[in-house]
């Protein structure tokens, strides 16, 4: 990621300095791997952001998720279109799907994070995709607007609030314990994306640091912790009193629309459509996909819906942004969610293939975001399953019979 540097702060690391004549400004790291991986470094005016106030108490409710009763081995289709905008963005995150590792959800809600309250994820780093409506993430690091068809990038250990600048707000979550980084093959040894790359890390929006809030009171930032547990944490003073950073590990944006598909003459498989990648392929952690507008093949013989696949190693969320997705047309609905486990394979319905022969050489309209997980068994929630079709599991049977029956 590219180094960047917010504000004011001494050139060299941990040495004297003033922001407020007379008074000490305090250093932080917020590193990872073990001071080994991508880290930043940032300047506090007056406190440390240890000060916590008062004894650290178990939070009125908590983000652990809750299995389904249902433990049959069946691919799922989920409305998430369906889920209610009701709560803030704080209390109101819906687990949908979840592993070891990875943890896919939903927020959609009418309201920002109540006054001088925040968040911390303390065991996972985030990724969002804005599927409707705008706001700002503040937080240390500056104030980061946000808007429909972007993913929001959000490390570990940021302390953060969420503020709508629209009346309902709609986000795809994913949280990682891993880094969420460019795909590694897609970056040269300097770090720098390759020119044939579908991203251009110069494309990416930072925070812009405002002034540093020296602010005594008190503040309760909500930390999430060991698989979903949260504990309040009430600081004395104002989180946000930075008054510079620099590093490598900080929140950002990157719209959708800046991935730049690889097309072939014949189909691209999901490689060529990598925009994330968390953990270590092909080990463990998962990789993010864009699926943006892009011609299809234009091979004379080219068959422009995918095969069926048996992917043996991933189980497989798909998040369908608008119904363009040629091969799932006829189950589709904005904001639907496909998720397909390791186990057994999937395709296109009906006679989707055939369909497809009419789109050789045609630029696509789609918009979906995928993720695939490394050897990790994600399992469903009983909330998710309140939004989920029923008759997804035979939905291939039946759109061939309903072929049949018509001829
Ligand atoms: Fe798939």
């Amino acid at each position: 990621m590219i180094i960047a540097k917010r504000g004011t702060l001494p050139t060299t690391p941990h040495t004297e300095f003033y922001y407020i004549p007379g008074v000490l400004s305090l250093e932080e790291i917020h590193g990872s791997f073990g001071f080994s991986g991508p880290w930043s470094r940032k300047m506090h005016v007056r406190k440390y952001p240890t000060e916590v106030k008062a004894a650290p108490k178990v939070s009125s409710f908590h983000l652990i998720p809750q299995e389904s009763d249902d433990k049959t081995l069946h691919p799922y289709l989920i409305h998430t279109g369906d889920i209610p905008y009701e709560g803030n963005a704080l209390s109101a995150r819906h687990c949908l799907m979840w592993g070891p590792s990875t943890k896919i959800g939903v927020i959609k809600v009418k309201e920002s994070f109540p006054q001088n309250k925040f968040f911390r994820n303390g065991e996972g780093h985030e990724i969002f995709f804005v599927q409707e409506g705008e706001g700002v993430l503040s937080s240390e690091y500056g104030e980061l607007p946000f808007r429909k068809n972007h993913y929001v990038i959000v490390p570990k250990g940021t302390t953060y609030r969420i503020d709508l600048k629209s009346e309902k707000l709609w986000l795809l979550t994913v949280e990682s314990k891993f880094l969420i980084e460019w795909p590694p093959h897609y970056m040269n040894t300097s770090g720098q994306a390759l020119m044939v790359a579908p991203i251009v890390e110069t494309e990416v929006s930072l925070p812009e640091l405002t002034a540093p809030v020296d602010q005594e009171g008190e503040f309760l930032v909500y930390v999430q912790h060991n698989g979903g547990h949260l504990t309040e944490m009430v600081m004395g003073h104002h989180p946000f009193d930075v008054c510079g950073w620099e590093g490598a590990l900080y929140p950002y944006t990157f719209d959708i629309s800046k991935h730049h598909g690889i097309a072939r003459a014949i189909h691209s498989a999901p490689p060529a459509h990598q925009t994330f990648q968390s953990g270590q392929a092909p080990y463990f952690g998962f990789s993010i996909c864009s699926f943006v507008g892009q011609p299809e093949g234009w091979d004379p013989r080219d068959v422009a819906a995918p095969y069926a696949h048996f992917n043996v190693d991933s189980d497989e969320m798909m998040f369908f942004s608008n119904v363009n997705y040629g091969a799932r047309k006829s189950v589709l609905r904005e904001g639907t969610m496909t998720f397909h486990p390791s186990a057994c394979p999937h395709s296109p319905h009906g006679n989707a293939a055939e369909k497809s022969l009419a789109d050789r050489g045609k630029m696509s309209d789609r918009l979906a975001v995928m993720l695939d997980t490394f050897f990790e068994p994600l399992k469903v929630t009983s909330f998710a399953e309140k939004y989920a079709d029923k008759g997804y599991s035979t939905s291939w049977f039946k759109a061939r019979e309903a072929l049949t029956l018509s001829a």
